[in-house]
């Protein structure tokens, strides 16, 4: 089994029936669900999720996994997410499949965020290894992509393979943030960039993740918690 599947695999033990989850997106979170779907075909686990993408809507869908929406659900027993980055103290970069909003919308309702990765995504240092994403209203892209420069990034306007602008599932584009020394103070950075008119959201994740599963390539699941 590959360090994805050793890791999202291991994530799908902690739910449990009658749970409302919050449905993460990615490769690694896809065999989450592939987990909870063989559950719920084999063992009759009742459960309901939120996903946080229209494609992880389509593959919850196609899996017969039960699917709410925020109007339903005020709070999420259970979120599984994959992440771009973590470092020691669970400071994440997400966003990398850009569902970035979705994915921090539904994290700040979840009781218990697990987030599952393989080895390569752990960080010392934040931006060391991925650009951080940030979603941005198509009308303020220019003046937003000065004011990330002035932070000392690099920003990019993210492409589509055909060259063209990539949309989210909410409209927006995303600038693709490399800072050169990586993120000295994450705390302070997500703050200065949600202040910067035109922002929608960026891709830090700040005291947001409970537990981490990592995936390792001898087939063992590490665990640990905030
Ligand atoms: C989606 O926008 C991201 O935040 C994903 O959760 C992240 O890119 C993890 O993806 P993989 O599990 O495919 O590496």
């Amino acid at each position: 089994m590959q360090p994805k599947e050793v890791a999202g695999r291991r994530a799908a033990e902690w739910v449990e029936d009658g749970m409302t989850l919050g449905l993460g997106t990615g490769s690694t979170v896809f065999f989450t669900l592939v987990a909870i779907a063989e559950r719920i075909r084999d063992h009759g686990l009742r459960v309901r999720g939120v996903p946080t993408s229209l494609d992880t809507e389509h593959k919850a869908r196609g899996m017969g996994i039960p699917l709410a929406t925020l109007d339903q659900v005020t709070q999420l027993d259970l979120t599984i997410d994959g992440a771009d980055e973590i470092d020691g103290a669970f400071q994440m970069i997400k966003g990398g499949g850009g569902a970035l909003l979705r994915e921090k919308v539904v994290a700040a309702i979840s009781r218990r965020e697990v987030i599952v990765v393989g080895p390569d995504k752990v960080v010392a240092r934040l931006g060391t290894t991925f650009a951080l994403p940030v979603e941005v209203v198509p009308f303020a892209r220019p003046v937003v992509e000065r004011a990330l420069s002035r932070l000392g990034c690099e920003p990019a306007v993210r492409r589509t393979r055909d060259g063209s602008e990539y949309r989210t599932d909410n409209g927006n584009q995303i600038l693709d943030c490399r800072f050169p020394a990586g993120i000295a103070d994450a705390r302070a950075l997500e703050r200065q960039i949600d202040a910067i008119p035109g922002v929608v959201e960026s891709g830090l994740f700040i005291d947001l993740a409970h537990t981490l599963v990592i995936g390792q390539p001898d087939g063992r699941a590490e665990v640990r918690e905030r």
